[in-house]
């Protein structure tokens, strides 16, 4: 049996009609969730490993009211030593189970400063500093107008206030220097993170509808006066993660209506 076809399987009474990413701080999310079935990452072939200790990665199928939703709790960088492939194997497991929205969250540094550390960014546009991705399809970074509709809703529906930002992808993993954050803006960035672009972009690619979401975790380099920490990071991410994941159930029933 092949790789997708054990998760085909697996997953074989499901019908998940959204796939969600779950990035650093959001895994709270499935506490919230009538959870179904799981599958860790080390029970498929030649999945790849979270290498980050103690984040042992794996595949959540659940309910949020009437609708299935298949959430990824850790994801794949190329800090880590992986390739594209293996970066993008989540959302090629989302395709391969004919999911048609996707959810991508992450944290991320703000170089904006019409925003601050705890708002939510709707991401609607990209730029790669990675320059490791052959053969994409620029246009596939550009957030849809159907897409900003349904986040738009959401956010009003929740309360949750909303901003909306381009994203720089870089490789990591480490944080920038102030030169290269300056240098960011400069471009047009207003947030800076290690992830996303390239899920993004192979699941538009693939027909699928995306939802990308960062929440600004902390000043990027240089933009205030002391230096940034992962500590900084998580703490934003704790504080924020009950409205991130109230904005994404809610999210859920609009996708789900659509
Ligand atoms: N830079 C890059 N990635 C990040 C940051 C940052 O400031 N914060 C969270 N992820």
């Amino acid at each position: 049996m092949t790789q997708i076809e054990g998760l085909k399987d697996h997953f074989r009474d499901a019908n998940p009609t959204i796939g969600i990413v779950l990035g650093s701080g959001l895994n709270n999310l499935l506490d919230s969730i009538d959870i179904q079935k799981k599958l860790s990452y080390t029970d498929i072939p030649d999945f790849p490993q979270s290498t980050v200790l103690g984040h042992q990665g794996e595949f959540v199928l659940g309910k949020v009211n009437d609708i299935q939703i298949l959430a990824a709790k850790g994801r794949f960088h190329f800090y880590e030593g992986y390739g594209l492939d293996e970066v993008l194997s989540i959302v090629k497991v989302f395709y391969a189970l004919g999911i048609k929205h996707v959810i991508i969250t992450n944290a991320a540094g703000l170089m904006n400063p019409d925003h601050i550390p705890g708002d939510i960014l709707l991401i609607r546009n990209c730029i790669d500093m990675t320059k490791q991705t052959e053969k994409m399809q620029p246009h596939t970074a550009v957030l849809t107008e159907n897409e900003r509709k349904a986040a738009l809703k959401a956010s009003k529906a929740s309360g949750i206030s909303l901003g909306e930002g381009v994203y720089v992808w870089t490789t990591g993993p480490s944080y920038e220097t102030p030169a290269e954050i300056h240098y960011f803006r400069s471009l047009g960035g207003d947030l800076v993170g290690m992830s996303t672009m390239p899920e993004i972009m192979w699941a538009r690619e693939h027909g699928m509808q995306v939802y990308p979401f960062s929440c600004a975790t902390n000043w990027a380099a240089g933009i205030a006066s002391q230096p940034l920490t992962h500590g900084e990071v998580n703490e934003t991410a704790q504080r924020v993660k009950h409205d991130f994941t109230h904005y994404i159930l809610t999210l859920c029933k609009y996708i789900g209506d659509a």
